[in-house]
């Protein structure tokens, strides 16, 4: 018998992937998204109820209407040099917002959740980096201090969420590294940020030889830009744990089933536990995309990004049997194809012309 999933965020990027998987594995997922940075064409995959996370009413006639058995929690902001420049909104969203939707799904029944919470609530970790001289990973034992208000928002989320285990609400928090990629192009549903800020894209797409006017209107340069080339990491650039959307996925799916079967209250990491430099993700983006030509720009650091951020992923390898498959090279080509598409051009344009 199909069950009822509820993703807030599922128009959004990663929770939109969250809805596909979940609807090919035989859920009837239903998205709540408020549409603030997702796409409604985004949200496919099951019904789709706009409206806010933050909003009790609303999210308890959901329930009422679906009585889902569990949610996954994608809603959030998620641009961290806007939380440097704003950090209350990030505070508000991510954090009390969350608070509110986690206390209503509590009290209409819906006892399991799954958060997606982000490695930023880390920190800085290049001590560890050099001290192990080699990928460096962080477990989830590793000290929790966010040097940005959007990693500060999701530590205090994830704070607050697992307090209501005491309620009877089980939970587990996904603390996820770089996500890239997509789905197979016949999903239609990919990265579509604006502004973009990811690594990944802002790479690829000028590498696919958009006009000007496009990616600038995406807030991106036709030379892609190296962030900082004086980090304390072997060649000088900041080292990330990239991990693909769909095996990002397998890991909500794992997480899903584990609380569905009684499991305790829990965090993981999701990453690969492999660093790549920013300038190794270049090399490969110029083999994979057939560009050896391509010579980005250095330009400064920007304000909240660490030096080194890479996972430990053996307690969800130990506990949840989850092992990402996907490469760099995977990541790379399925985010090609996906921002070359039509569906991706034509969804951006229309997203500006809305903006203008
Ligand atoms: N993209 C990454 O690399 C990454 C890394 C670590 C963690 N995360 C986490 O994953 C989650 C999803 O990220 P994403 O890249 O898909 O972001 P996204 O911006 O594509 O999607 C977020 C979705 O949430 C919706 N939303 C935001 N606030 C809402 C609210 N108050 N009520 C209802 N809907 C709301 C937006 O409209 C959007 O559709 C976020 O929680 C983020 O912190 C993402």
């Amino acid at each position: 018998m199909p069950s009822h999933i509820l993703i807030s965020g599922g128009a959004g990027y990663i929770g939109s992937h969250a809805a596909y998987v979940l609807r090919q594995q035989g859920y009837d997922p239903v998205v709540v998204d408020n549409l603030s940075t997702g796409n409604a064409w985004a949200a496919s995959f099951g019904p789709l109820e706009q409206g806010d996370i933050g909003d009790r009413e609303f999210i308890c006639s959901v329930c009422e209407k679906y009585k889902p058995v569990a949610a996954l929690h994608f809603a959030a902001f998620i641009d961290v040099a806007e939380s440097v420049r704003n950090p209350a909104k990030y505070i508000e969203n991510n954090r009390d917002k969350a608070a509110i939707f986690f206390k209503t799904l509590n009290s209409c029944g819906v006892k399991k959740i799954v958060f997606s919470s982000t490695a930023a609530v880390y920190g800085e970790t290049a001590s560890v980096y050099s001290t192990v001289g080699g990928s460096g990973p962080v477990s989830e034992l590793y000290p929790t201090k966010p040097i940005n208000p959007y990693g500060q928002s999701k530590l205090e989320a994830e704070a607050y969420l697992r307090m209501m285990d005491a309620d009877g609400l089980r939970s587990v928090t996904l603390r996820y590294f770089n996500v890239a990629g997509a789905a197979p192009l016949e999903a239609q549903i990919g990265e579509a940020h604006l502004p973009e800020t990811h690594l990944i894209p802002r790479l690829v797409m000028p590498l696919t030889d958009m006009p000007q006017s496009f990616l600038s209107a995406l807030g991106m340069e036709k030379d892609f830009a190296i962030y900082g080339s004086d980090y304390s990491t072997p060649d000088g650039t900041a080292v990330r744990d990239y991990i693909h959307v769909l095996d990002l996925i397998d890991g909500h799916v794992r997480a899903l089933v584990y609380l569905l079967d009684g499991g305790e209250t829990a965090i993981f990491n999701l990453g690969t536990g492999k660093g790549y430099s920013v300038s190794e993700i270049v090399a490969a983006a110029r083999k994979v995309l057939g560009r050896p030509d391509f010579m980005p720009k250095i330009a400064q650091r920007r304000e909240g990004d660490p030096a080194v951020l890479v996972a430990s992923n053996s307690k969800a390898d130990r506990i949840l049997g989850w092992k990402p498959t996907r490469s760099i090279h995977d990541i790379i080509n399925d985010a090609a194809a996906w921002h070359r598409s039509s569906l991706y051009q034509d969804a951006m344009k229309a997203k500006l012309k809305a903006a203008a």
